[in-house]
C-alpha cells in the first residue's frame, strides 16, 4: 500500500513539538511492521540543517497558481532509514527565519497544500492515501477531494492539537483559490476560511492521536469550537494511540545518559547526583526530583502549578524546569528559581541533551495539561522510569493509572478536575510513596512493565487503511 504523509514538520529535521515526532517514526513503523510504503512531504525550511539539505537532491520545478499569482516550487528528494521523504522549496514563502509565527501563515500553508497537490503529477509515487496531519496540511485534504488529481485516491485527516486551525478571513478565498465558491462551504467556519475545518470537512477518516481525546472533542470544552462537524463524522473519527521509537528512547543506550541503565534505581540515582552537581543543587540521591520538561504554554497545566508551587516547595524536594515559551511563564519560573536557590531550577531552553539526561535523573515527571491529545513526555518519562504525575485527561488518561495502594496497580498519580489542590493533593501522594519502600517497589514494577511502542498503534493504521480501501469498492 502506498502512503503520503503531508506535515509540516518532522524529526530529525525540523521539529517545534511532538507532531515532528511522530511523523518522524510513524512512517517507520508502518514499513518495518506493515509492509507500508509511507513517505513524508515537507516544505523546505531555510531553517531545516545545511547537512540533510547537502544530501537532497533536486528532482523538478513547477508553478503554483495561487489566485492570480504564479508561484515556483521545487521538489527536493531524499531518503533516510529507508523512507523517502519530498520536499517543497518555495524562496518566498520558506525561505524565512523560524517555521511558523509570520502574519501569512495561513497563506504560506495554503501554498504548501496546493503544491503538494500539484507536486503529485511529478512524482515517480502513486499514494492511494493522503494522509495529512494538523491544519498546516488541511487544505491538501479539501484539494484532494474537489481535484481529484489521482483516481481513487482516499485521505485522512489526523488531528494533534485541534487548538490551532489556520483561520484566515473569508475574503482571502478568492485569493487563494480559482474554482468555484460553491466549495466555500466545505472550507468556512464562523464566517472565516479554517484551514482544520476543511480537513475535517473533507476527510475520507479522520483521527486523533489517543481514544480519550477523540471523544473530548466532541464537547465544547474541548472541541475548541468545532464539536457540531466533529459530531457530524462521528463515524468516521477514531483515536489511535502515539506510540514513541523504543530505540531512540531507550535509558540502556542512549548516549546522552551519563550512566546507562535499564531500571536499576542505584543508576538513577548517580544521574541524578551527577545532574545535580551540574545544576549547583545540593548533592544527595536520596531527594526526591520532580521535573517539568515542556514547551511553557497554557495547554500544559502550568497555572495549576504556579499555584500551588510555594506549598509544595515547603516539602523536602528538587524541581527542574526545563523548557521554553510564553514570557508569562517564563518570567514565572526564573523567579522561583531565585526564591529557592538550592531547591529548584529552571532552564529556559529547548536542549535534547539536558532533556534526556533530566528524563534519567528525575523520580517524577509532572504534566497536568489542561488538555493533552496524546502527550509523548509521560512515554518517554515511563522509558526511564520516572513516574508521570497527570491530569486525566486525552492521552494522559490513556496511558498514565493513578497508582492504588490497595490493589497495587497503577503506573503512576493522576487527578481529574483541572484543579490545583487537586494537583497538590497528589504531587503529596506521589512523595508518600516515594518514602514507603513497599509502595514503592510495587509502583515501580509496573512503570517497568509499561511500554508505548509504535507496534500496535501501527497496526490499527494500517487497519484503517484497509478498510478505507474496502469501503471504496462498495
Ligand atoms: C501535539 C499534542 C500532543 C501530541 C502531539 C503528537 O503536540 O499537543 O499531545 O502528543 O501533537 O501527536
Amino acid at each position: 500500500k502506498n502512503v503520503l504523509f503531508v506535515a509540516s514538520e518532522c524529526t530529525p529535521f525540523i521539529k517545534t513539538g511532538g507532531l515532528a515526532d511522530v511523523i518522524g517514526s510513524l512512517p517507520q513503523a508502518l514499513k518495518q511492521n506493515e509492509k507500508i510504503d509511507a513517505r513524508v512531504i515537507l516544505p523546505l525550511y531555510d531553517e531545516i540543517d545545511e547537512a540533510w539539505k547537502n544530501q537532497m537532491e533536486y528532482h523538478m520545478s513547477f508553478d503554483v497558481q495561487v489566485g492570480w499569482r504564479s508561484q515556483e516550487a521545487s521538489i527536493y528528494t531524499l531518503k533516510y532509514n529507508r523512507i523517502m521523504y519530498y520536499f517543497i522549496a518555495n524562496t518566498y514563502y520558506f525561505t524565512r527565519k523560524g517555521i511558523y509565527g509570520y502574519y501569512d501563515d495561513g497563506e504560506r500553508f495554503v501554498f504548501f497544500s496546493q503544491a503538494v497537490i500539484e507536486a503529485l503529477a511529478h512524482l515517480d509515487f502513486k499514494p492511494e492515501i493522503l494522509h495529512a496531519h494538523d491544519w498546516q496540511a488541511g487544505m491538501a485534504v479539501a484539494l484532494a477531494n474537489i481535484k481529484q488529481p489521482i483516481e481513487n485516491m482516499k485521505t485522512i485527516f489526523t488531528i494533534h492539537n485541534i487548538k490551532y486551525q489556520g483561520i484566515m478571513p473569508l475574503e482571502t478565498f478568492d485569493d487563494f483559490f480559482q474554482f468555484s465558491r460553491e466549495h466555500i462551504g466545505g472550507m468556512e467556519w464562523n464566517g472565516m476560511l479554517n484551514c482544520l475545518k476543511s480537513g475535517l470537512f473533507h476527510a475520507d477518516k479522520i483521527t486523533t492521536v489517543s481514544p480519550t481525546y477523540a471523544e473530548e472533542i466532541k464537547d465544547p470544552y474541548y472541541s475548541e469550537g468545532l464539536h457540531p462537524i466533529l459530531e457530524e463524522k462521528s463515524n468516521d473519527l477514531i483515536g489511535i494511540l502515539n506510540g514513541i521509537d523504543m530505540k531512540e528512547y531507550n535509558p540502556l543506550t542512549d548516549p546522552q545518559v551519563p550512566i546507562r541503565y535499564r531500571s536499576s534505581r542505584a543508576r538513577k540515582k548517580e544521574n541524578k547526583v551527577l545532574l545535580q552537581e551540574k545544576l549547583g543543587l545540593p548533592k544527595d540521591g536520596d531527594i526526591p526530583m520532580f521535573t517539568i520538561i515542556t514547551r511553557l504554554v497554557e495547554q500544559k497545566g502550568l497555572h495549576l502549578v504556579q499555584h500551588i508551587l510555594d506549598e509544595f516547595m515547603e516539602a523536602e524536594v528538587q524541581f527542574v524546569v526545563l523548557g521554553t515559551g510564553d514570557p508569562e511563564f517564563e518570567a514565572y519560573f526564573a523567579d522561583a528559581a531565585h526564591r529557592y536557590p538550592d531547591k529548584l531550577v529552571t532552564l529556559l531552553t529547548f536542549d535534547e541533551g539536558l532533556a534526556r539526561q533530566l528524563y534519567a535523573s528525575a523520580d517524577f515527571f509532572v504534566m497536568p495539561s489542561k488538555f493533552e491529545p496524546c502527550g509523548l513526555a509521560q512515554l518517554i518519562s515511563l522509558q526511564y522510569k520516572t513516574v508521570p504525575i497527570v491530569r486525566e485527561t486525552g492521552g494522559l488518561k490513556d496511558t498514565v493509572q493513578s497508582y492504588n495502594e490497595f490493589t497495587s496497580e497503577g503506573n503512576g498519580f493522576s487527578f481529574q478536575s483541572y484543579n490545583a489542590h487537586d494537583l497538590l493533593s497528589v504531587l503529596h501522594l506521589a512523595l508518600a510513596t516515594y518514602h514507603h519502600p513497599e509502595n514503592w517497589a510495587k509502583l515501580m514494577k509496573n512503570v517497568n512493565k509499561s511500554q508505548f511502542s509504535w507496534k500496535e498503534s501501527a497496526g490499527e493504521y494500517a487497519k484503517l487503511y484497509g478498510q478505507i480501501k474496502a469501503e471504496a469498492l462498495v
